[in-house]
């Protein structure tokens, strides 16, 4: 089963609850919701693999650490997602970052994917989907199938605020997938917000409405 990570750092907490106050503008949310995703990004990197290097520094030489491992992509589920990305290109620069547009199906009400362009290299990179909001999952489960569809091996799921529910379908449907978190919620309500939640964070972030 893939683990629920919750991170509790005083910042990313702090942070959020601005980002949950319906006083906060869209220019404040936008640049908040960017640094949340920056410390989470500082968080979520943590177990990266290290190798042994020698650097020579002006002084003499050093045994020093270099990361290894796999590259990283960056995949922000539409539209939302992308104001997630910034914040984690500034720690993690050279990740590719790729897009997973999803629409849902008016009939059926299942996410259908309209638009998906990944790293052409995508068997060799682990990838970090994100999205703000981990609500129902509908969205969240689709999109780990279209990465996977397409070789992905490695995904970790990072969002801001999930529920119960959201958490959920992932665990039934990709067991593989670890799930981090700034907060874990109470629940969905009857329009598919989560409670207490922080609105719509597409149209927060946009400015839309
Ligand atoms: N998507 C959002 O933007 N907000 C929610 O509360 C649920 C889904």
């Amino acid at each position: 089963m893939g683990k629920v990570y919750v991170f509790d750092h005083p910042l990313i907490q702090h942070k959020l609850t601005f980002i949950r106050d319906k006083n906060t503008g869209t220019k404040e949310f936008r640049e908040l919701v960017d640094e949340v995703s920056t410390l989470m990004a500082f968080e979520i990197t943590r177990e990266l693999p290290l190798e042994d290097i020698e650097v020579d520094t002006p002084v003499s030489k050093a045994n020093a650490k270099t990361l290894t491992g796999k590259k990283l992509g960056i995949v922000p589920i539409l539209r939302a997602g992308l104001g997630m990305v910034d914040g984690i290109l500034k720690l993690i620069p050279a990740a590719k970052v790729g897009h997973v547009g999803l629409y849902r199906d008016p009939e059926t009400l299942k996410p259908i994917e309209y638009y998906v362009k990944l790293p052409s290299d995508v068997e060799e990179r682990d990838f970090i989907l994100v999205d703000p909001m981990l609500a129902t999952g509908g969205s969240a489960v689709e999109a780990i199938n279209s990465l996977k569809k397409r070789g992905a091996k490695n995904i970790t799921f990072m969002c801001l605020v999930a529920c119960p529910e959201g958490v959920e379908a992932i665990q039934a449907e990709h067991p593989d997938v670890d799930i981090y978190i700034a907060a874990l919620d109470e629940k969905l309500n009857e329009k598919g917000y989560i409670v207490p939640g922080l609105g719509d964070a597409g149209d927060r972030l946009f400015g839309t409405k």
